[in-house]
């Protein structure tokens, strides 16, 4: 990260989009909504639930929903941002650089800005999320990029801190992925991020992140208990809730996490 640009100056690059032009099956049968048609909660609530981690899937479903997401997000009173941004700034100093990992529209970037952050970056698989996320003004830059494909466009001790927001869903080997994070972000700097409490038990993330520990990359600050997730949304509401996560990236002087940082 070489060179800082002012806010809303920010300019999407990255790979190219996956897939071809029609969705898949899986895709269409939930509900993928061409533009202008109106939003079904259990449509959108289908799609989610089948916790889709195809990246060339994932990107269709968040490029056609990018122009309703803020709407529809407002709707199912969607609390998460400002929840892990608040979070963020009851650790991390606001004049560091974050990478909001999976930033999607920007609704956490703009949270990140509320919060007291100023010097945020944003990474997402959607260009037409990116896009409106750029018509909020709060990124320094912005990038497209996948986030399952380790290893990320950024050198070693890259951000101060990282925020992964509603993103882990979409992931499906989370420990390469975290293990990235990790080399991304300081010695001593923050990751916040948040897991559905359905995916936490069946996915067995408890296993992944004390294997991170274990390792050497990170030490846990704080696990929230399962909190409201989307409470206007009927398939979520108190079925399905989220669980915040305050990791500190560690020094290692051991040498085991750290050893893989790049030389
Ligand atoms: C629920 S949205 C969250 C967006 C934003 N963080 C927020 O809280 O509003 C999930 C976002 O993750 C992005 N995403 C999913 N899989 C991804 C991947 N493999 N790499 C990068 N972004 C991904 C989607 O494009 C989408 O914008």
């Amino acid at each position: 990260m070489a060179q800082r640009e002012k806010p809303g100056m920010g300019r999407i690059a990255g790979p190219e989009k996956p897939g071809g032009s029609r969705a898949p099956e899986s895709v269409r049968r939930a509900g993928a909504l061409s533009a202008g048609e109106p939003a079904q909660d259990g449509a959108r609530s289908g799609w989610l639930l089948e916790n889709p981690t195809d990246s060339a899937s994932v990107t269709r479903y968040y490029d056609e929903w990018a122009g309703a997401y803020d709407d529809e997000l407002a709707a199912w009173d969607y609390r998460s941002p400002d929840e892990a941004a608040r979070l963020l700034a009851g650790y991390a100093e606001p004049d560091g650089r974050v990478l909001d990992a999976g930033c999607g529209t920007g609704l956490s970037g703009h949270a990140l800005v509320a919060a007291g952050f100023a010097d945020i970056v944003g990474l997402d698989i959607s260009g037409d999320s990116l896009a409106v996320a750029g018509r909020r003004e709060v990124y320094r830059h912005l990038l497209r990029g996948n986030l399952q494909s380790v290893v990320l466009p950024f050198r070693d001790d890259s951000f101060d801190a990282l925020t992964c927001v509603g993103v882990m869903t979409y992931i499906q080997n989370n420990s390469a992925t975290l293990r990235e994070f990790c080399r991304i972000v300081r010695p001593r700097g923050h990751i916040v991020f948040t897991c559905r409490d359905d995916l936490y038990r069946e996915r067995d993330f408890a296993s992944v992140l004390d294997g991170l520990a274990e390792d050497g990359d990170w030490r846990s600050l704080y696990q929230s208990p399962p909190s409201l997730y989307l409470p206007g949304n009927d398939a979520f509401a108190e079925d399905i809730k989220v669980i915040y996560f305050v990791y500190e990236v560690r020094e290692a002087p051991h040498g085991l996490g750290r050893g893989r940082k790049s030389e």
